[in-house]
């Protein structure tokens, strides 16, 4: 990382998103946060982000973000961690869901990852979110999500692949694939796959934490913790790898 550059962190309205524009900001290091919902990134402001609300599901709202990058300092880093959930029985999936969680999490990642390629002129860290339900399924419910995790892991592999000896540098791309992590998407996910099912929300928790081997959870600053490791020369000679952090769930 670099102090005269910029990390640009989006979805740094919530979770882990914001934990880690916090922790990066807490460490001195300029931060450029987005996130969709306005409101949601006043903490980040307040620690001294750059901020900007934008949709990052659409080409015109990736491009707002895009230039306002090209308004500040360099961006060294770049920290996709926008993402959205749409939990349905897989039979009651419409096209629309499918298309929206895929503009979120899957198009957004690409193409912002397209973006740095000729905007890190010097080297830099780009850090996505795959899942272990990219992996695994334990909730049909979230088939699609699932299915944009699996899609942004070889996004990550691509363009490590693409970025790796460029004239200025390497672009390192990896992604981090955290485990259940407390954060509102985590809570989401209690609330309405609970009711799906017909059973408790404490029943359902306890059975997510049954295919974690650590059996427990994981607050969203140990997850901004490997994204700020990912970012640093200590992680330099590391590209394209997805890093499951979950307490064992997933050893391959
Ligand atoms: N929480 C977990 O257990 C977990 C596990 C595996 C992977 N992840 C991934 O980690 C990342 C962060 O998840 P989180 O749990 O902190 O989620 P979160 O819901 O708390 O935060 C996601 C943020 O993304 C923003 N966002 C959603 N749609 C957007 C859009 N179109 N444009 C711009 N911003 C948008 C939301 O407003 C929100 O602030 C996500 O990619 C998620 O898929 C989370």
């Amino acid at each position: 990382m670099d102090p005269m550059r910029t990390v640009v962190v989006t979805g740094a309205g919530s979770g882990i998103g914001q934990a880690t524009a916090l922790l990066l900001l807490e460490r001195g290091q300029p931060v450029l946060a987005t996130d969709i919902a306005a409101d949601a990134l006043g903490p980040v402001a307040d620690a001294g982000a750059r901020v900007i609300a934008t949709d990052l599901s659409d080409a015109a709202g990736r491009a707002r973000l895009v230039a306002a990058i090209d308004d500040g300092p360099p961006p060294t880093g770049l920290v996709n961690a926008a993402g959205r959930i749409v939990l349905r029985p897989i039979t009651e999936v419409s096209v629309d869901d499918f298309r929206s969680v895929f503009a979120t999490n899957a198009e957004s990642t690409f193409f912002l990852c397209q973006a740095m390629g000729s905007r890190m002129t010097s080297g830099g860290s780009i850090v996505n979110f795959s899942s272990p339900s990219a992996k695994f399924v334990a909730t049909t419910e979230a088939a699609v999500y699932a299915a944009t995790k699996a899609a942004i892991s070889q996004v990550t592999r691509s363009f490590a692949m693409a970025y790796a000896d460029l004239p200025g540098g390497s672009i390192r791309v990896n992604a981090l694939s955290p485990g259940i992590t407390d954060t509102p998407m985590q809570s989401r996910v209690l609330d309405e796959v609970s009711v799906s099912r017909g059973i408790s929300r404490a029943q359902l928790e306890e059975g997510r934490l049954a295919t974690v081997p650590m059996r427990r959870t994981a607050p969203p600053v140990e997850m901004a913790g490997w994204v700020v490791w990912l970012l640093s020369d200590a992680a330099r000679y590391m590209t394209g790898q997805v890093l499951n952090v979950d307490g064992g769930m997933v050893m391959w």
